[in-house]
């Protein structure tokens, strides 16, 4: 993971400084930002500038609250805490933003920064809930993809009284599913061949590959009814590049293993390619070997299997 600070579109994400008191303390006193919030407005700066030491002296990514400060323009326009779990698995996440600089899409951009880094250290799953009438912050997670998870009705004694909770929470695999990065980052051919014993001799004796597995040593694991048919399949790799070598017999189409990091993105590539109307042949499912692949074929009956590891 990168240091802090990181730019986060028109943000910067860093951490808390002595420096951030007094605007801390303006923010977080405002009885509009203070509402729905556990804390009483006006904060007192004394309590403040406890605070701001406290956030200023924690460590990112270790089980407690770390408090990431938000900046825009070189002012210091809000705040996003994450609780990680000592399990280092599960986190809690909680945000404000100052009013003057409300509705112009900053907690979105800083919150997205933070669940990046949080997702990135392996944790599965981030949750967070509201006062139910705090409509600002249930349309943010919902906009970055919460699921409503529930509602407790009077949960939550609030500022002399007894108030709901909208409960949300958002997995490691929705994240994934959502992101906008690259899906699919490596392209293996399948070569097919006449004797996958001659071929391993060329590609590992003579242009010196690396065998990485042969489909006869693993047989007994993976022959499973109608999959796979090949009487002979291997992976050889040099540096960074992968070929496949099946040998068929008979007429046969060309086959291109497309590599994709997350099942969640097989899923999110299945349901792209659908939305336009393309043919799969076969749905994604977990093959008998591990892998969450689907199948579909191009007009001349080239297959491409897009598979990735399965889901967690
Ligand atoms: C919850 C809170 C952080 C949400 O802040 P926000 O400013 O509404 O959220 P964003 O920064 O993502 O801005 C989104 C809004 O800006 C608008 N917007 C304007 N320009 C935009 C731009 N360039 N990009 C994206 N959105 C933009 C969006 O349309 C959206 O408006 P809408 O909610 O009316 O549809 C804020 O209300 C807050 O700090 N409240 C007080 C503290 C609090 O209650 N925290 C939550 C405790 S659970």
């Amino acid at each position: 993971m990168t240091e802090l600070p990181v730019t986060a579109g028109r943000l910067v994400v860093r951490r808390f400084t002595a420096a951030d008191v007094a605007a801390f303390t303006a923010y977080r006193s405002d009885p509009h930002v203070a509402r729905y919030q556990g804390w009483a407005a006006p904060v007192p700066e004394a309590d403040a500038r406890q605070l701001v030491a406290e956030f200023a002296e924690a460590e990112e990514g270790v089980p407690g609250w770390f408090q990431y400060a938000v900046e825009a323009g070189g002012v210091l326009v809000g705040d996003v805490g994450v609780c990680l779990a000592d399990n280092r698995m599960q986190a809690d996440l909680g945000f404000t933003i100052a009013r003057e600089h409300q509705g112009r899409g900053y907690a979105t951009e800083a919150v997205r920064c933070v669940l990046d880094r949080v997702f990135a250290t392996g944790v599965r799953r981030v949750s967070a809930e509201c006062d139910a009438r705090n409509t600002a912050s249930a349309r943010l997670l919902d906009r970055l993809g919460f699921g409503r998870e529930g509602l407790r009705r009077r949960h939550t004694w609030l500022k002399g009284e007894w108030t709901d909770d909208l409960l949300f929470g958002l997995l490691a695999e929705d994240w994934d599913a959502a992101a906008p990065g690259p899906a699919i980052f490596a392209c293996r051919p399948n070569l097919l061949v006449a004797d996958v014993g001659a071929s391993l001799g060329f590609y590992a004796d003579e242009l010196g590959f690396a065998v990485g597995w042969r489909w006869s040593d693993r047989k007994a694991r993976f022959l499973t009814e109608g999959e796979p048919h090949e009487p002979g399949t291997a992976l050889v790799g040099r540096d960074h590049v992968q070929l496949m070598l099946t040998q068929v017999p008979g007429a046969h189409t060309t086959r291109l293993h497309l590599d994709v990091h997350s099942a969640a993105q097989v899923d999110r590539l299945f349901g792209e390619w659908r939305e336009r109307g393309v043919e799969i042949a076969e749905p994604p499912f977990v093959r008998p070997w591990g892998k969450y692949e689907m199948r579909l074929h191009d007009p001349d009956g080239n297959v491409l299997r897009v598979s990735s590891p399965p889901a967690s």
